[in-house]
C-alpha cells in the first residue's frame, strides 16, 4: 500500500493528539508536525495556518480544515489543484443545536431576569409569553442550520429558514435568496444566524436588516463576527427595537477588554465555544475522506471555493 505524507499545520491546537488519533486511523500513513522546509506532503490538516506553509506545500492533493467555516483559510493563496474538505457536523450540529435553543429559550422563558432575581433573594413571576410571538428565524440551513431549526421546532417554536437555494424541511417555512430576505426577516422575531462568511455575508446584520425585525427582537449570532455590524446592534438595543442579543463569535477574538459589549446587559458573551472541534470525531471523519479520495472515490463536504464555502 502506498505511504500517505500528512502535514499537520493547526494553530492553537496541541499536535499530539492529532498525530496519534490520524496514524492510528491511517496506518499507513506517515504524519508529521510542519515545520518550514519540511518535505512535500499528500495531504494537509489545517487551522488558521500560515500562508507561508502553502507557499512551500504546492502539491498537496488535498487540504482538510479542522473546523465548519473555511472564511480564515480561503483568505491565502492556495494550491489550485488541491481540495478544500471542511467538516461536516463531526460533532458540531448536535452542540450548536443545545447551545442555539438554550439561548432561545433562555430569552424567551425570562430565565436571566428570574437568575437575577433568585440572587438578590426575590420570590417574582413574570407573565408567560406566547410561543406564537417568538418566531425564529434562522440564516443559513446548512448542516448546522438545518440541525438548528429543527431542534427548535421541535420545541413547537415557529421556524423561518433562509438559505441561497430553496431547502425544505420539516416545521421549517423556508425563504430563500436575497430577493426572500426582507420577508425572511419580517416573519421573525429572534434572528440566528448560521451563515458562512463570504463576501455575499459578510456585514449581513446591519442596522437595515436587523430593523426589519420584529419589534423586540433578539439576536443569536453563533456564525463569525465579520456578520455583524456591532455598533447598528448597540444602536438598535438603545433605540428599544432589539431587546437582546447572545453572541459567540466576534470580529477580534478574544473581544478586547474596551469592547462596548463586554458592558450592555442585555448582551450575553461566550467565547466561541457554541460548537466545538471534537477530536476524535473529526479525525475519523477526515480520515474516512482521505481514504476515500485516494480509492478515487467522491466524498461529501468538499468546499466551493468560487462561492467561499
Ligand atoms: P454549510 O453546511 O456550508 O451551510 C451554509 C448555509 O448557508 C447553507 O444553507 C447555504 O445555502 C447558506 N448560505 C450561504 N451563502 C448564503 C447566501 N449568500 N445567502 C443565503 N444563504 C446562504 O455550513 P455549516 O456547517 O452549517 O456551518 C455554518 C457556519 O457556522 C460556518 O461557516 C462557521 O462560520 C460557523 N460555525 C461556528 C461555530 C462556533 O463555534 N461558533 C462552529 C462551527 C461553525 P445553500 O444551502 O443554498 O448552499
Ligand atoms: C468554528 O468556528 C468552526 O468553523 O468550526
Amino acid at each position: 500500500m502506498t505511504v500517505l505524507n500528512i502535514t499537520f499545520c493547526c494553530t492553537n491546537t496541541a499536535p499530539e493528539p492529532w498525530l496519534a488519533g490520524l496514524h492510528a486511523a491511517l496506518p499507513q500513513a506517515e504524519v508529521a508536525v510542519w515545520q518550514p522546509g519540511a518535505a512535500q506532503a499528500d495531504y494537509a490538516v489545517v487551522w488558521q495556518p500560515p500562508q507561508q506553509f502553502f507557499d512551500e506545500q504546492p502539491q498537496l492533493k488535498g487540504i482538510f480544515n479542522i473546523g465548519a467555516g473555511v472564511d480564515a483559510l480561503l483568505k491565502l493563496r492556495l494550491p489550485p489543484q488541491a481540495v478544500v474538505v471542511r467538516l461536516e457536523d463531526a460533532g458540531m450540529a448536535v452542540q450548536m443545536a443545545e447551545y442555539v435553543c438554550q439561548a432561545v429559550i433562555r430569552h424567551f422563558r425570562d430565565l436571566e431576569a428570574y437568575a437575577t432575581d433568585m440572587r438578590a433573594g426575590h420570590w417574582t413571576y413574570y407573565k408567560p409569553r406566547q410561543r406564537s410571538d417568538f418566531p425564529v428565524g434562522v440564516m443559513g440551513l446548512g448542516v448546522l442550520g438545518a440541525r438548528v431549526a429543527q431542534a427548535l421546532a421541535h420545541f413547537e417554536f415557529p421556524v423561518n429558514g433562509w438559505s441561497r437555494t430553496p431547502k425544505l424541511l420539516d416545521g421549517v417555512r423556508g425563504f430563500n435568496g436575497a430577493a426572500q430576505l426582507d420577508a425572511f426577516l419580517a416573519a421573525s422575531r429572534v434572528l440566528v444566524n448560521l451563515l458562512p462568511l463570504t463576501p455575499d455575508t459578510t456585514n449581513i446584520l446591519n442596522r437595515e436588516r436587523l430593523s426589519r425585525l420584529q419589534p423586540g427582537g433578539y439576536v443569536i449570532n453563533v456564525a463569525r463576527g465579520a456578520h455583524l455590524v456591532d455598533d447598528d446592534l448597540l444602536a438598535l438595543l438603545d433605540s428599544g427595537h432589539l431587546a437582546g442579543a447572545t453572541l459567540d463569535v466576534f470580529r477580534t477574538e478574544p473581544l478586547p477588554a474596551d469592547h462596548p459589549f463586554w458592558r450592555e446587559p442585555r448582551i450575553i458573551l461566550t467565547p466561541h465555544t457554541s460548537a466545538r472541534t471534537l477530536r476524535e470525531d473529526s479525525i475519523a471523519q477526515i480520515a474516512s475522506k482521505m481514504a476515500a479520495i485516494e480509492r478515487g472515490e467522491p466524498v461529501a463536504g468538499l468546499v466551493d471555493v468560487g462561492l467561499g464555502y
